[in-house]
């Protein structure tokens, strides 16, 4: 301990986007690689990745609009505005190519990002996400949703969070659930609306994969809830040059499978 922080302590940056502070985090050297988090979680979630990885590569985590230390920019996120302020960091950060790490939401914006950026990007791992739109079955959901919201974030985290964990009576995963639950109600009602409001319009980008000239890495949940195991599998054939890791987990690869997921990323961001 230092100044009563501990050793490994990352101090927060942020650069202004549209006015309000996006905050990351920045550490190691070498090739350098974006972690983007998911819905209703912050860059926090990364935390044991960034530390593994920062010996070998330059890790930058991003708060997304709306959620963790990032304020909201608008009452939608679409996850094209969420690609700006991420590209407004590396930018900023005098950052020329990077490979890009999205959990869910955050493989959304990572393809955004790729759509908008193909030249800086050198790899892109979809982390339990899909390049596909949300179907219209989705979309009412996402409405309800929002309604939900409106009334009572809590209850909506509380009753959300454990759908995204694979659980059995041998593995209830009480302690992962309840440490998501306390993350993701620090997300302001407004950044959740937004969210789900830009997640409900967000474009299909199989195309990104299908013609991407850099690896593709898909980690797939065998038990995910939110984004189907058989989804992934087919949109994994589609990119030439991809790599499958599918975990026995739900769709939270990093905390449910970590050795597995981290071994996988690390590999990718090494090759
Ligand atoms: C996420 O985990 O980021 C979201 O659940 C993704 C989604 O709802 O499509």
């Amino acid at each position: 301990m230092k100044n009563n922080l501990p050793e490994n302590f990352i101090p927060d940056k942020a650069f202004l986007f549209k006015g309000v502070p996006v905050y990351f985090t920045d550490r190691g050297s070498g090739p350098v690689v974006v972690f983007l988090h998911g819905f209703l979680e912050n860059k926090e979630i990364w935390n044991d990745f960034a530390e593994a990885l920062s010996s070998t590569n330059r890790v930058i985590c991003i708060d997304l609009p709306g959620h963790g230390k990032t304020g909201c920019l608008s009452y939608v996120h679409s996850m094209e505005l969420m690609a700006e302020a991420v590209y407004l960091i590396v930018k900023k950060l005098r950052i020329k190519r990077c490979k890009l790490v999205g959990h869910s939401m955050g493989g959304y914006v990572a393809l955004a990002f790729a759509e908008a950026n193909p030249e800086m990007v050198t790899g892109l791992c979809l982390f339990h996400s899909t390049a596909r739109a949300d179907t219209e079955p989705k979309k009412a959901d996402r409405n309800r949703a929002i309604q939900v919201v409106k009334k009572n974030p809590s209850l909506f985290i509380k009753e959300t969070i454990p759908n995204l964990f694979y659980t059995t009576k041998q593995k209830p995963r009480k302690r992962l659930i309840a440490k998501t639950i306390a993350i993701a109600l620090k997300t302001p009602k407004q950044g959740i609306i937004a969210a789900l409001e830009g997640m409900k319009i967000r474009l299909e980008r199989e195309l990104i994969i299908r013609f991407a000239p850099y690896p593709v890495l898909f980690i797939i949940g065998k038990h995910d809830k939110i984004i189907p195991y058989e989804s992934l599998i087919e949109q994994a054939t589609l990119p030439e040059n991809s790599k499958t890791i599918v975990a026995n987990c739900g769709h939270m690869g990093f905390y449910e499978a970590p050795e597995k997921t981290l071994a996988a990323v690390k590999e990718f961001v090494t090759e």
